[in-house]
């Protein structure tokens, strides 16, 4: 299928960072949805789960309420002991790092690759040698993480959740991006993803027993969810097994997701076009370079971060896009940089040079299905224009 050409706009006019790309198909889901008189967790999420787990080629998924829910069931699957040591990349969202002081656990923050900003192997390594009880990995912006990083964990028994936020319609040489081998991967459905339904997100795993433990600890560790009990003629008891989180997903954002699935390839090959462009005009500047350098067809291409030349002041830039009315983020600062996570989370043996050396040089430029190619020009001059 192909995208309805958004509304034309002038190329002086805003362009923003990010926007969801909906369409009278979205409207219509959420509107039936909210006709049938039920709107919390029930057929629709379990339509989204099956359509999800085939698009991802995993055996189970489960929808919730966010990435962070996603990672935190995968996290209390593993029953840490209290201060088990957890090797999470620096260069990271809040989310994948709390997820994992929520379980129980101590997250040692861990060094990053200067070209992809996904975690360095070294930095695994060196954390594995002094003791590791788990591993969060981040495919940053869509690039998969290094296979070296899986080899190490496994090689020493250390589990692995895979915070794919960014990265549903990543692969790597196990296939799409689903938890191949780990614990499971965690997408994210927040507002600004490549597929949102405003919040929301998934745990997609290749292990029964982490499925079947989501199941239930995504809605109080109960055994029968509410479309089980209310339905007419159905039983309402119930017992409680353990006590779960309030993760479940409402069946108003399922039916959303699912129409933004139906867009799903249409839309992540616009982003593809929209990279590739960024590429080609960034060229012609000096010293400005894209995360990663060359564009990885294995990548959802979930950002457009780039990095500047040293010693370039990033807030004049940012307020030049601000004055062109273009919107523009930083993924991100780094998290021993962050007052609690400085205090509590300890950086592993291998130190955080590369991130410290790139935390005020990285910018995220707009990126989303309805820029169009007179968009990506526009922001290429008007960073090139901030920085002559
Ligand atoms: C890398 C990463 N992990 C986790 C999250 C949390 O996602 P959610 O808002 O769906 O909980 C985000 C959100 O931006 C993220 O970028």
């Amino acid at each position: 299928m192909s995208l309805a050409q958004p509304e034309p706009v002038e190329v002086a006019a805003p362009i923003a960072f990010a926007v969801p790309f909906i369409d009278d198909t979205d409207v219509e889901a959420v509107g039936r949805v909210l006709r049938t008189g039920w709107l919390s967790t029930g057929s629709e999420c379990e339509q989204l789960e099956q359509e999800l787990a085939e698009l991802v080629g995993a055996p189970h998924v489960v929808a919730v309420s966010s990435c962070t829910a996603a990672l935190e069931i995968a996290l209390d699957s593993l029953h840490l002991e209290p201060g088990s040591r957890v090797g999470v990349p620096t260069w990271t969202f809040a989310a994948s790092a709390s997820a994992v002081v929520h379980a129980g656990g101590t997250p040692v923050l861990l060094d990053v690759d200067p070209d992809t900003l996904n975690v360095a192997p070294s930095a695994v390594a060196a954390a594995l040698d002094e003791g590791l009880d788990g591993l969060v990995v981040v495919h940053f912006a869509g690039t998969p993480v290094a296979r070296e990083v899986f080899d190490l964990a496994e090689a020493a028994g250390v589990a692995v959740v895979e915070d794919a936020a960014h990265a549903l319609g990543s692969e790597d040489d196990r296939g799409p991006i689903s938890g191949r081998g780990t614990v499971g991967a965690a997408y994210s459905f927040y507002a600004t993803k490549n597929l949102t339904s405003g919040e929301g997100g998934a745990l997609a795993t290749h292990d029964p027993e982490v499925a079947a433990f989501a199941r239930t600890h995504r809605l109080h560790g109960m055994s029968k969810d509410a479309w089980r009990r209310y339905r007419v003629g159905a039983d309402p008891t119930y017992d409680v097994t353990e006590p779960g989180l309030k993760a479940n997903l409402p069946d108003v954002l399922a039916a959303l997701a699912r129409t933004q699935l139906a867009k799903f390839p249409a839309m992540q090959e616009r982003r593809r076009q929209v990279v590739c462009r960024y590429h080609e005009r960034l060229a012609a500047i000096d010293g400005v370079r894209l995360v990663p350098g060359t564009p990885d067809p294995r990548s959802a291409d979930h950002l457009a971060v780039v990095v500047l030349p040293e010693g370039v002041d990033r807030q004049r830039v940012i307020e030049a896009f601000g004055a062109a009315q273009i919107g523009t983020s930083v993924h991100f600062r780094p998290l021993h940089r962050f007052t609690w996570f400085a205090a509590n989370a300890p950086v592993g043996p291998a130190g955080t040079p590369v991130a410290d050396a790139l935390a005020d040089r990285v910018i995220s430029l707009p990126l989303h299905p309805a820029l169009r190619d007179a968009d990506v020009d526009r922001v290429v001059e008007v960073l090139a224009e901030s920085l002559a």
